[in-house]
């Protein structure tokens, strides 16, 4: 029996990954350790390897079947843009794709003008603005701390997640349009899909109920 792979996101989604392999009596007690410098996590018994990538690098590994799952959050996904199957919402890490902005920000929405739209999503926004809403818009791409833009006069929006909303309200701004709501997703690379049919239909079968029974 070969390996199969899973690509993890590193951060938050890694751990409540790990969360509900444990539930599925799935362990790698390695990937745990904070000060471990390794990449690479096996689990013999299952024959399962484990590596933790950056979220945009996720997609990149499954499409090229250097792992055939992967775990990332659907914003990453949409932005990605790559020829992978999203077979399952895992319900965790929640939260919406918006545009925010000071509320007199609204009225540019409103009339459809000519503004700047700050974002680490350039591909998400341009397809919002130029294909939903028929708005011609500038997109600057930036790289974090995306409110900022508005506030020192880079930008008139942002395009960017929201979990809590506390980052928005701290600095006077506001959800004006909602994108899309978001989470983490089980992804498959499309050949794996077809060769390892069995097994990868069985572990999403039991993630799913994992899911279930932890969304009550
Ligand atoms: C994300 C996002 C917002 C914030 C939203 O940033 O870009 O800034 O979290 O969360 P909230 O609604 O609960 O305040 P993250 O902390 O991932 O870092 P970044 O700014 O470097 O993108």
């Amino acid at each position: 029996m070969r390996y199969l792979t899973f690509a993890l996101t590193k951060g938050r989604l890694a751990y409540k990954t790990l969360e509900l392999l444990e539930g599925m009596g799935i362990t790698c007690q390695e990937m745990k350790d904070k000060n471990s410098r390794k990449l690479i996590f096996v689990n013999e018994e299952k024959k399962l390897k484990f590596f933790l990538a950056k979220g945009p690098d996720v997609p990149t590994y499954v499409e090229y079947g250097a792992a055939d799952i992967g775990i990332v959050g659907k914003d990453t996904i949409m932005e990605e843009g790559r020829k992978i199957y999203e077979v399952l919402d895992l319900g965790f890490g929640a939260c919406r794709m918006c545009i925010c902005g000071p509320e007199s920000a609204g009225e540019y929405l409103r009339h459809n003008q000519l503004i700047r739209v700050a974002t680490k999503y350039p591909a998400i926004a341009k397809d919002y603005f130029y294909n939903k809403k028929n708005q011609t818009v500038e997109i600057i791409k930036l790289n974090g701390s995306i409110e900022l833009a508005p506030i020192v006069g880079l930008s008139e929006v942002i395009v960017d997640i929201v979990e809590t909303g506390s980052t928005l309200r701290e600095n006077g701004l506001q959800v004006l349009e909602e994108i899309c709501p978001l989470s983490a997703r089980m992804v498959v690379n499309p050949v794996s899909m077809r060769m390892e049919n069995g097994r990868i239909t069985e572990l999403i079968r039991n993630m799913k109920q994992m899911v279930t029974a932890a969304q009550g």
